[in-house]
């Protein structure tokens, strides 16, 4: 299968970016963003326990994530491969995402990590907010709150991959067609366990 980790910080087009990828190579997306927004829209205790972090840009605890991913995971989809969108977002998630994938025999094909700068983000995100009705793409210090937090937490990340020579940059701007041009090259040249 082909198991993609596509990262990069908060507006960096990852959901855009894995929509495409999806229909191009017949994966399953999974954004646990889009979990979580998911739970709290119907107000379930993990919605509401989760609301209150997303709010401030903070990250919901590594057990919860996790376990929603692993819930997927158990059911069969029928598909090539997933996407990983916004997920691992901690050390601690990437090495919970390698022992659930060797669960089911498989594994990470590659982590491919959009990059952006700054102010580009900080300007994608207030122009998203203007439209998503997400409070964290509203306000300027929440989102820098965001921004950080991937920087202290998220980041290491780079570092994990590298040392299992599963990091892949690629550059995040330029039109929506030729970052998916460049995602799919890169996804095309990776070494898949089937
Ligand atoms: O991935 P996305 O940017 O949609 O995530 C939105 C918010 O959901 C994050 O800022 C964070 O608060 C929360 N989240 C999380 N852990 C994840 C994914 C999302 O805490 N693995
Ligand atoms: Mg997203």
């Amino acid at each position: 299968m082909l198991n993609i980790v596509l990262f990069g910080p908060p507006g960096a087009g990852k959901g855009t970016q894995a929509q495409l990828l999806v229909e191009h190579f017949n994966l399953k997306h999974l954004s646990t963003g889009d979990m979580l927004r998911d739970e709290i829209s119907r107000k379930t205790d993990l919605g509401i326990q989760a609301k209150a972090l997303i709010d401030k840009g903070e990250l919901v605890p590594d057990a919860i994530v996790c376990g929603m991913i692993e819930k997927i995971l158990e059911n069969n989809c029928g598909c090539t491969g997933f996407i990983f969108d916004g997920f691992p977002r901690t050390v601690a998630q990437a090495v919970a995402l390698d022992e659930l994938l060797v669960r089911f025999k498989q594994n990470v094909s590659g982590m491919l990590a959009l990059e952006v700068d700054k102010q580009e983000l900080i300007d994608r995100l207030l122009e998203r907010g203007k439209t998503s009705g997400r409070a964290d793409d509203q306000d300027v210090s929440i989102i820098e709150n965001r921004i950080d937090v991937y920087n202290t937490k998220t980041m290491p990340l780079i570092d994990y991959y590298s040392a299992q020579q599963k990091f892949y940059p690629v550059k995040g701007v330029g039109s929506i067609a030729e970052i998916s041009e460049r995602l799919k090259a890169v996804i095309e040249g990776l070494t898949v366990v089937l």
